[in-house]
C-alpha cells in the first residue's frame, strides 16, 4: 500500500555530515521525498515528538539531546513506507542493528542512533501533523 511516513535525521548525523548518504538510502529504495526541513526543535516540539516516552528514565536526556542542534525533518512516500523505513533504519540500539541498516552504519549509541522513523501508521500521522501540518488532511 502506498503510504507516507515521517523520519528525522538526528543532530549527530547532521553534525557529522551524513545527511546526504542517509537520504540517498531512501531514494535508492524508491521513496519520494514529499517534504523536508532543517530545524532546531523547540523543547515543546521535542516533547510532543517523544510524548510516548515521557516518564522513562531516558526522556530528559533524549529531549535535551534532540533540541541541542538542528535535525532534518522529512516526509517520504512509497509502497509500505512505514514498515520498510523501519527496516532500512534498523534496531534502536546501533550495536544490535543488522549490518547495512542506517543505524548500524551511522549510529553511535542508543541515544545518538542517527535517525528516527515513525513506528506505526498512527505515529506517522501524528508526527507528520506535528512537523508538517500543511500536509495533514
Ligand atoms: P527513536 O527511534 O528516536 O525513539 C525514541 C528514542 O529514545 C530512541 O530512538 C533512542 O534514541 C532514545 N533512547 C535513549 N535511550 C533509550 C533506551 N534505553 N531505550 C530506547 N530508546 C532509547
Amino acid at each position: 500500500m502506498r503510504e507516507r511516513t515521517f523520519i528525522m535525521i538526528k543532530p549527530e548525523s547532521v553534525e557529522r555530515g551524513h545527511i546526504g548518504e542517509i537520504i540517498t538510502r531512501f531514494e535508492h529504495r524508491g521513496f519520494r521525498i514529499v517534504a523536508m526541513r532543517m530545524e532546531k526543535l523547540s523543547r515543546e516540539k521535542a516533547e510532543a515528538q517523544y510524548e510516548e516516552h515521557r516518564g522513562k528514565d531516558f526522556f530528559e536526556n533524549l529531549v535535551s539531546y534532540i533540541c541541542s542542534a538542528p535535525v532534518v525533518l522529512i516526509v517520504i512516500e512509497g509502497e509500505d513506507a512505514i514498515s520498510t523505513a523501519r527496516k532500512i533504519v534498523g534496531e534502536t540500539d546501533p550495536k544490535k542493528a543488522e549490518p547495512g541498516t542506517i543505524r548500524a552504519d551511522f549510529g553511535i549509541d542508543i541515544q545518538r542512533n542517527a535517525i528516527h522513523a515513525a513506528d506505526s501508521p498512527e505515529k506517522a500521522k501524528l508526527e507528520i501533523k506535528l512537523h508538517f501540518p500543511e500536509l495533514s488532511t
